[in-house]
């Protein structure tokens, strides 16, 4: 069973997805709002029905209806309004989050967390400290959704198909994130050789800031962090070894201690199986560096 805390539009999407990929018979949207979870699961099972997808969903407001979870996706908390950043956040969610993990370790001490809620990476930090599990078994969903954005910039400079295109992004889920273009390839070819170094430059600020625009758009991200989570949950539950970079504790790894914060990760049946350390050049390390201040100041702002 996989069970998602927040039954608001990204969890509902995350649903949406997981239910597709058919990787779990149940899944459990819970929230503490009366009715949404439940509206929001009938809605979901009756387009699974005119497709034939025997996946159930369920809306509930008991959390200890999560008893026997394979996986907790924590989406719950409040989300970013135009013209704020994720850091915006912290206050906010922090207490949302330490109370949604506390019933996690009471009522699904065996399962993985997948926390989404923003800042992501302190949340992260957050959800391993508070639910004291293995730090193999928290990772959160911040930079495959920004690997998404930098996919589709490298589509639209290229006019290359989607499915082509590997492509890397590591570091804060945040203003510091980090597109690494030297680790993305089209068809197996560098894009370094393929598009000019202007080029990427412009590609790499698009996808920090795209979020921002389509959060003034139409006010919040969905399809494609709903779709993002199904894609981490589905890595676990099939134990397909997919190199994900995922928002994870890391003690000595990139030279950095007593942080969350994302890294390239081979991801199965046991959850974070191995952190993968690249070999980072001189610009790469500053800007992952920027990312771990960040993230250690939002860390020095809640209580763990
Ligand atoms: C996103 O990047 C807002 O963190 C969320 O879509």
């Amino acid at each position: 069973m996989i069970t998602i805390i927040g039954s608001g539009k990204v969890g509902g999407a995350a649903a949406l997805f997981t239910a597709l990929r058919k990787v779990a018979d149940e899944i459990l949207l819970l929230d503490v709002v009366q009715g949404l979870p439940q509206g929001e699961a009938m809605d979901l099972n009756h387009m699974l029905s005119e497709k034939g997808v025997d996946v159930g969903i369920r809306g509930s407001n008991d959390y200890s209806e999560m008893k026997g979870s394979d996986i907790v996706v924590v989406v719950a908390g409040s989300g970013r309004k135009p013209g704020m950043t994720r850091m915006d956040l912290l206050k906010i969610n922090a207490s949302i989050v330490k109370g949604i993990v506390e019933n996690i370790r009471k009522f699904a001490k065996d399962s993985m967390i997948i926390p989404v809620t923003n800042p992501l990476d302190p949340m992260a930090y957050l959800t391993y400290k508070v639910s004291g599990f293995e730090s193999n078994r928290v990772f959160g969903m911040g930079n495959m959704l920004d690997l998404s954005r930098f996919v589709q910039f490298i589509h639209e400079s290229t006019g290359y198909s989607r499915q082509s295109i590997r492509a890397l992004v590591i570091g804060e889920h945040g203003e510091n994130m980090l597109p690494l273009p030297r680790y993305s390839t089209v068809g197996g070819i560098p894009l370094t050789s393929i598009l000019s170094a202007d080029k990427i430059e412009g590609i790499v600020q698009g996808t920090r800031q795209v979020a921002a625009k389509v959060i003034q758009l139409k006010g919040a991200t969905v399809h494609a962090p709903g779709n993002a989570i199904a894609t981490i949950v589905e890595a676990v539950i099939r134990d397909t070894k997919q190199v994900i970079p995922v928002a994870t504790y890391i003690d000595g790894e990139y030279g950095y201690s007593n942080v969350s914060i994302g890294v390239p990760a081979v991801i199965g049946k046991n959850g974070v199986e191995k952190v993968i350390e690249l070999d980072l050049n001189s610009t790469e390390k500053e800007w992952f560096k920027k990312g771990i201040e960040s993230v250690k100041d939002g860390i020095s702002n809640l209580e763990v």
